[in-house]
């Protein structure tokens, strides 16, 4: 079952119905100013941090569910209804919900009256801009009472949902014209405030939510709504909130448009206050001074006309155009498979600017950025935004400490490492190592590697970039186990096998607690992801002139690989790991827990032991044990029973998570596997078991927005197998991007030029991917007769070098045109 289709044209995701299984959502904003907007307009802002600069207030796992959010109110005699639906559900003659690049529309009618919303954060401008249009469809004269409303966090998310002592007695406010401000705060230690105008001068307000709904409402009947009477309310303390109340009176046929921009304005301390209160002006406390409103007024006037606004998300509309054009896929006969080649990469934005923060599934309070999970993030996003990424991957590798280890989360805000959490999660230096590689490997950037980055965010202690790296790869090799294969730490990428946590305390957190000395369990996963990533790590010492640490590099890689052989595989797959005892994980002779999917992808990515065989016998493996209709399982047989020795994963019912759940993320490694080892049909039927245009018409089992990947659907075991969960922010973006690009695409950015080894599946007979590489455009025209066999590659036009599917333009050439025949 469909809830709404894609607009290819538009670029859009259209969705009918407002009741979708969950809330679908978008995001808008792309710089500093963020909000999340799901498809009946509920959602929240916030400034770089959502959790320390939280605008507006949202209610997790509220009932019904997600009630806050931007409402705007239509009383058209008794009828009360919102074009998004909620919070009213007054059912309507006609709703939809278009989630595009950056922006949201929201269409509703009711009873001749129809609304346009458009949400979108323009670039340069910290604000969400909601044009509203009203247009009177009927035969008759209409009168409306048109109600906006949004309600104020007291900026620091966490602290707003727990701390009812203080804040019940904070809030202030100041009215003037057609904008409220919230400036809860200022008047100590905050130098920022926030507003929420109309281009109108309204006929009434509210900014105390009691006065507003009235003392035992719901949003669906607010009082001020109802009686189309607003309480022109000027809060104090309790809980404040903005509404702008409008007499609209519409001829048949007629149509008026409003911009309201909710905005965001830091003011340096010497210029916080105004000289004397304006005239008009009303405020919590009259005694108090008043805050500066220069720059607020300056964001209302770029917006004060619809012209204006509609300058700016054109502006936006073509910012996109451009940031998604550096790759793609056209000529296909395959509409989902460009969707996914469109999309998947817009989703790569978001998970590069929210990280694992803010989503419907993350509170935006729990986790700042992660470490690892950030650096994958970068693989997604290297084409599109490389001044970015290098931004982003400077800032991860100073928190690093200097003996190469990592935090595992750092703040967005503050860039500091989060000492709750700590670090020993013995993967994240190897991560770091991936994404500079990626970056350089994009731009041929090799002046990053000498600029200088401190350890632990220190002003003192810093070093080059390359030398951060030269620690996280001796830091593997400084902390190898028993067999020789690296020591898991708290965890490894599977962030539920704690080996080293044996815990018995349900008020322990997995991943902090550490009871054991870390001496014994090894990771075979670290060990696969330390010969990956080592290829990398020697071009780059040689780019950096250290020869000798690139042969250093390849001796320890052909080391490790001969440990894994020797005590990394179990037969006829690859061991997941050691525990603290020195058993085995992920073997055929464990009771549940044999196989684990992670050591056979990157098993099967790094060709580990390829002259025995391995990677296409783990391949096999995966397929006869792993395999499901919705995508491949992380483990098999999920635990029955807890695992003192191993920790969260076997806390997860079975089924779920990382207990056997579908992990989005290293379905992907499996597909590179399988591409890499020359089968791409398999990879293939892998690819679209989870591909989220791909499971459309199954929206009503796997209830999860088809135009982004979740980073886990519940596995066979589970009562629920098919549903989906955590969809957005999840480093399923970039991994499934690399697979579907690199591999399926078979378009690899390489140190020395770029791979064009193009393995898509056999219904496609042809195909055009345009790239873009270090400034050239590089159009590849595919014709794929046998999709495993070798491949041809010719120019077509441009002027270019050739050395098999190795291709570099000449210097100067712009645009290079190749043909590809496969087979
Ligand atoms: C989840 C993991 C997640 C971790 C960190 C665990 O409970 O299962 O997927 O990475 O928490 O927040
Ligand atoms: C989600 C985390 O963000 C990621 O870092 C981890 O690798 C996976 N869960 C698997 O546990």
């Amino acid at each position: 079952m469909k809830f709404g289709h894609f607009d290819d044209k538009a670029r859009e995701y259209v969705i009918e119905t407002p009741h979708t299984p969950y809330p679908w959502i978008n995001y808008l904003g792309n710089e500093e100013f963020f909000a999340l907007v799901s498809n009946t307009a509920g959602g929240y802002a916030f400034y770089k941090d959502a959790r320390l600069r939280r605008l507006t207030r949202y209610r997790y796992n509220d009932v019904p569910l997600d009630a806050n959010g931007r409402h705007f109110y239509i009383k058209d005699g008794d009828t009360v209804w919102n074009p998004g639906f909620k919070p009213t559900r007054t059912p309507l003659d006609f709703y939809e919900c278009r989630h595009g690049f950056g922006y949201t529309k929201i269409a509703g009618s009711k009873n001749g009256v129809r609304a346009d919303l458009l949400l979108f954060v323009p670039n340069g401008a910290n604000a969400e801009v909601q044009v509203l249009t009203l247009r009177n469809d009927s035969k008759k004269r209409k009168k409306l009472v048109l109600t906006s409303f949004v309600e104020w966090c007291l900026w620091n998310a966490q602290d707003d949902c727990t701390n009812f002592q203080r804040n019940f007695s904070t809030g202030e406010v100041e009215v003037l014209g057609g904008a409220i401000y919230h400036k809860t705060e200022y008047r100590e230690r905050r130098d920022h405030y926030a507003f929420y105008s109309v281009n109108a001068k309204p006929d009434g307000f509210d900014t105390d939510r009691e006065t507003f709904l009235g003392p035992d409402a719901g949003y669906d009947a607010p009082r001020a709504v109802l009686s189309g009477k607003a309480g022109n309310s000027v809060a104090d303390g309790w809980s404040p909130i903005a509404s702008h109340q409008l007499k609209v009176e519409l001829k048949p046929g007629e149509s008026k448009s409003f911009v309201f921009v909710l905005g965001y304005v830091e003011v340096p301390e010497k210029d916080k206050w105004a000289k004397k209160p304006e005239r008009g002006l009303l405020q919590t406390n009259p005694a108090m001074a008043v805050v500066n409103k220069a720059p607020a007024l300056a964001l209302q006037k770029r917006f004060s006309t619809v012209a204006k606004a509609m300058r700016e998300f054109r502006a936006l509309r073509a910012f996109w155009d451009a940031q998604l054009s550096h790759f793609s896929l056209s000529g296909t006969g395959d509409a989902k498979l460009e969707r996914m080649a469109l999309w998947n990469q817009y989703q790569c934005v978001v998970t590069y600017n929210f990280a694992r923060s803010a989503s419907y599934f993350e509170s935006g309070i729990g986790r700042g950025i992660g470490f690892r999970d950030t650096s994958q993030d970068m693989l997604g996003v290297v084409h599109q935004m490389a001044p970015r990424a290098r931004a982003r991957l400077f800032d991860v590798a100073a928190t690093q400490f200097p003996d190469g280890s990592a935090y595992h989360q750092f703040q967005p805000l503050t860039k500091r490492g989060n000492a709750d959490i700590g670090s020993n999660f013995n993967d994240d230096p190897l991560w770091l190592v991936l994404g500079v590689g990626a970056y350089v490997r994009e731009t041929g950037d090799a002046a990053f590697l000498e600029e200088m980055v401190p350890f632990d965010n220190s002003p003192t202690d810093k070093a080059t970039l390359y030398e951060h790296l030269r620690r996280s790869f001796h830091y593997t090799v400084d902390h190898l186990g028993p067999h020789g294969l690296p020591l898991i730490g708290r965890a490894d990428w599977n962030d539920c096998l704690n080996l080293n946590c044996f815990s018995k305390d349900p008020n322990d957190s997995f991943q902090c607690c550490t009871n054991k000395d870390g001496k014994n369990a090894e990771s075979v996963m670290i060990a696969q992801m330390f010969c990956y990533v080592a290829p990398d790590y020697a071009a780059l010492s040689r780019l950096a002139g250290r020869e000798e640490e690139a042969a250093f590099a390849e001796r320890e890689a052909a080391k490790m690989e001969k440990a894994i052989c020797k005590a990394g595989w179990d037969g006829e797959w690859f061991l997941r790991a050691y525990d603290d005892f020195g058993h085995r994980i992920g073997s055929k002779a464990c009771e549940d827990g044999k196989i684990f999917i992670e050591t056979q992808g990157f098993g099967s990515m790094a060709r580990i032991g390829a002259d025995k065989g391995y990677p296409i016998k783990a391949l096999d493996s995966v397929k006869k044990h792993l395999d499901t209709p919705w995508g491949i399982v992380i483990l098999d047989p999920p635990y029955r029973r807890y695992h003192l020795e191993l920790g969260e994963v076997s806390s997860y019912p079975p089924g779920y998570k990382e207990n056997g759940g579908v992990f989005c993320h290293n379905n992907p490694w499996v597909i590179v596997g399988e591409v890499a080892n020359g089968r791409p049909q398999r990879a293939w039927e892998y690819y679209v078991k989870i591909a989220p245009a791909y499971l459309e018409e199954k929206s009503d089992v796997h209830r999860l927005e088809p135009y982004v990947y979740a980073q886990m659907v519940a596995g066979k075991a589970a009562r629920r197998h098919g549903e989906a969960k955590n969809s957005w922010l999840t480093g399923t973006a970039a991994w499934n991007f690399v697979a579907l690009s690199q591999w399926i695409c078979g378009v690899r950015a390489e140190f020395g030029g770029l791979r064009a080894e193009p393995r898509l599946p056999a219904h496609v007979k042809k195909a055009t991917i345009r790239r873009d590489w270090r400034g050239v455009r590089y159009e590849i025209r595919v014709e794929n007769r046998r999709n495993d066999g070798p491949v041809r590659l010719e120019v077509v036009s441009g002027k270019a070098t050739v050395d098999g599917t190795l291709v570099r333009a000449a210097r100067g050439e712009k645009k290079v045109v190749l043909r590809a025949v496969v087979g």
